[in-house]
């Protein structure tokens, strides 16, 4: 028997004011996504922006639905949104940010493990990095320099 160990790196800005600029208006634009989302049941709202190499922004939010598991998060609203209009295109950079109608949400939010393995299918398909900003409403942001870091031991095509 040996142990392993996987080992992520991440980055944590402060606050809005330490980002790098070619992450603020790309978080801002998830801000505006976010207060757009359809998130009567939770009132968990979230909004992610997606920067394309053809320099198009998507942007998107969480759908809920009555029948709850038929919702979507919003990262996968999104990418799927960007592969579906521009499949050509690769995603560069993605910011994700959520907030609660219940309390505030302080801490950066991860994208949920399916939304990670969704982002994980585009990031193997266009062979680049997709960079991952991640923040709560207010405070620290956190990011990863692709998907991969976010997702050890992942399951891809590879093994088909
Ligand atoms: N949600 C997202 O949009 N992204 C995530 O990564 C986690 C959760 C949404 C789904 C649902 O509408 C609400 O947040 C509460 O789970």
């Amino acid at each position: 028997m040996k142990e392993v160990n996987i080992e992520s790196k991440l980055y944590v800005f402060k606050n809005f004011e330490e980002l790098p600029n070619e992450a603020t208006l790309l978080m801002q634009k998830a801000i505006k996504a976010r207060e757009k989302a359809y998130a009567p049941y939770s009132k968990f709202y979230v909004g992610a922006a997606l920067l394309l190499d053809n320099n198009e922004i998507v942007t998107s939010n969480n759908q809920e639905n009555a029948s709850y598991p038929s919702g979507l998060c919003a990262e996968r609203t999104a990418i799927y949104y960007a592969g579906s209009q521009y499949p050509n295109a690769k995603v560069i950079r993605m910011a994700i940010t959520a907030g609660s109608k219940n309390k505030q949400t302080t801490n950066p939010i991860p994208p949920c493990g399916a939304c990670r393995q969704v982002i994980a299918e585009y990031e193997i398909k266009q062979n680049t990095p997709i960079e991952i900003y991640f923040m709560g409403e207010i405070g620290k942001i956190v990011k990863s320099n692709s998907l991969a870091n976010l997702l050890p031991l992942m399951f891809d095509k590879s093994v088909l």
